[in-house]
């Protein structure tokens, strides 16, 4: 991993757990990966951060709530699938508010696009699913131009939105009467 990133003590065992294992990736301060652990103690919630002070963030509420099943990274998202997590372990991934670079020259600077795809594919079990939410309508509708057609992968129709916690920017966003789209990817 590139020099600065930090790995909190993640170890294969941990990682290949039975219970399975899901991936927040931008977890920015833990607060939907701390809800998700709470909510599922027999799975292990892995979170994946750039920024050093939100990775501790997360890192003191995971150890002041004593879970065992939540683990936080700081580094960059598509080293860490390559890097750390092993391929086919994860039964979800979830992008959840990326920062969408709005500006078209900026558009290379998006974690959604096509060629993040094969690490999202390969750290992904068989069926396993891959959820993106966003509060921009125009990130939403550039990635449904490129998703439907990509190999080994197929849209669900499922809801990303309801049932699921809420994350600290949705819960921001909602408060502005933002609204969130999104979809559910499964691995083929
Ligand atoms: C807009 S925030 C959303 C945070 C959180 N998912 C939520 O919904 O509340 C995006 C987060 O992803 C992190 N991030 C963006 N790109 C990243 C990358 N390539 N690798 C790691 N973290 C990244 C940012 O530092 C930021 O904390």
């Amino acid at each position: 991993m590139r020099e600065g990133s930090e790995v909190i003590s993640v170890d294969a065992e941990w990682l290949g757990a039975s219970g399975g294992l899901e991936l927040d990736l931008g977890c920015a301060r833990g607060v939907f990966l701390v809800q998700m652990a709470e909510a599922n103690p027999g799975r292990n919630f892995l979170g994946v951060e750039r920024q050093k002070l939100r990775v501790c963030r997360t890192q003191k509420k995971i150890r002041n709530k004593n879970l065992e099943n939540a683990r936080v990274i700081g580094g960059e998202i598509v080293e860490v699938l390559e890097q750390v997590v092993p391929p086919e372990s994860a039964d979800w991934l979830h992008v959840l508010f990326p920062d969408p670079w709005p500006k078209r020259r900026h558009a290379p600077r998006r974690l959604l696009q096509p060629r993040s795809f094969s690490a999202f594919h390969r750290v992904l079990k068989c069926g396993g699913r891959l959820r993106f939410l966003t509060d921009q309508e125009f990130y939403w509708r550039e990635t449904l131009k490129f998703v439907g057609l990509l190999d080994g992968w197929v849209l669900t129709g499922e809801d990303p939105v309801g049932g699921w916690p809420k994350t600290e920017f949705q819960g921001r966003f909602e408060s502005q009467g933002i609204a969130s789209y999104g979809w559910i990817l499964e691995k083929r």
